[in-house]
């Protein structure tokens, strides 16, 4: 069945990812860069990009090997080309440029949130448009109507910082180390939330948007009053956080029209506790509810190649041309109105 090859570069993570129409996962690799970041406790835009540029040939070759194929048998490469760490998006870029001429292959360029987006296809095949999709990671927080492979209408969005960028930055100030999502999970799990009073900011408002920069801050403001325990702070946040984000979609599901199931895709999906929250969610309004498997949530070349099958698979699909360009910023959905309060984020 037709092959494609997918490439991931936009943050901190180094993939490849070949993927058949059958929806098998052939064979993929991915170079995590915590290491290289930890000691500045977030990604260095700089380092990333360099890493990738060392990392991704002999990645890409690592992957075609552990399939026991060449580049001749791919029938198409697929590259994120936004939005993410603009060094990164372009060495991840040329690099698929760079094999689609040498090989005569068609380039397919990915918006690395459509990856997100169709990742749940990847691994459930019963799964059709529209969907109602919670897009949760380090860089965005939006609800999105998926109603077809390029059809995105986006319903809410966050006015500050994304999810998972909320989770970063508690394990920060908690001192739990990077990255920090993974780490305010595992010890939010032994933690008390009654313990400390968060605030839920925009809970109950008729919007469905999202906020949590306020939320952060009061972490900050519980950590300084030097009296909790770290363990308790998170898991008071985790709970505020999730509250929230069950409030917010709540109110989004009110909105939708008829979607088949209840969808959440992003680094953040890989978190139980909000995986559960969503599920009871989606039982509310009798909705099947559907997750990507955990290592399928977090950036990964699989849905990058999924995406590029999806693309393929359009009728009339063009191949893009060799002068494509790396975004740094790509909305899934270009005519949604901007939202008071909020910055550039896409
Ligand atoms: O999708 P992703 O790998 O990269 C982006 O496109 O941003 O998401 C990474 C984000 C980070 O903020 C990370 O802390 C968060 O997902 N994350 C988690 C968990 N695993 C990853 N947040 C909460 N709980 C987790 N288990
Ligand atoms: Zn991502």
């Amino acid at each position: 069945m037709g092959l494609v090859l997918g490439i991931e570069s936009s943050c901190d993570e180094t993939a490849a990812a070949l993927v058949d129409s059958d929806r098998r996962i052939v064979a993929q690799r991915i170079a995590s860069q915590d290491e290289a970041h930890r000691p500045y406790g977030g990604v260095v835009p700089e380092i990333a990009a360099r890493a990738h540029s060392q990392r991704l040939a002999p990645l890409i070759a690592a992957t075609l090997a552990d399939a026991g194929l060449t580049l001749a048998d791919v029938d198409a490469v697929a590259a994120t080309a936004g939005p993410g760490l603009i060094g990164g998006v372009m060495v991840g870029l040329v690099t698929a440029k760079a094999l689609a001429m040498a090989a005569d292959k068609p380039l397919i360029a990915i918006n690395h949130l459509e990856g997100h987006a169709l990742s749940p296809r990847l691994a459930d095949e019963s799964l059709g448009f529209p969907y109602l999709l919670l897009l949760v990671s380090g860089g965005h927080c939006q609800v999105l109507m998926v109603e077809g492979v390029g059809a995105y209408r986006r319903l809410a969005t966050t006015i500050d910082d994304a999810l998972g960028e909320a989770f970063d930055k508690t394990a920060k100030i908690l001192g739990l180390g990077f990255p920090g999502g993974p780490a305010v999970e595992r010890i939010a799990a032994t933690g008390d939330p009654r313990k400390v009073a968060l605030p839920r900011p925009l809970f109950g408002s008729v919007e469905p948007h999202f906020s949590f920069a306020g939320l952060k801050s009061a972490v900050l403001r519980a950590r300084d009053a030097g009296s909790h325990e770290p363990a308790d702070i998170a898991a008071a946040f985790q709970q505020a956080a999730i509250d929230c984000v069950i409030d917010r979609t709540r109110r989004a599901l009110g909105r939708a029209e008829k979607p088949t199931a209840l969808v959440v895709a992003g680094g953040v999906a890989a978190n139980k506790a909000v995986r559960g929250a969503l599920e009871a969610l989606a039982g509310e309004f009798g909705l099947p509810f559907v997750a990507p498997p955990l290592p399928l949530c977090t950036d990964n070349a699989a849905m990058i190649a999924w995406a590029g099958q999806e693309r393929l698979a359009m009728p009339g699909f063009t191949p893009a041309p060799l002068d494509v360009a790396a975004r740094p910023r790509w909305p899934l959905d270009p005519d949604a109105a901007p939202v008071r309060g909020a910055g550039v984020k896409a």
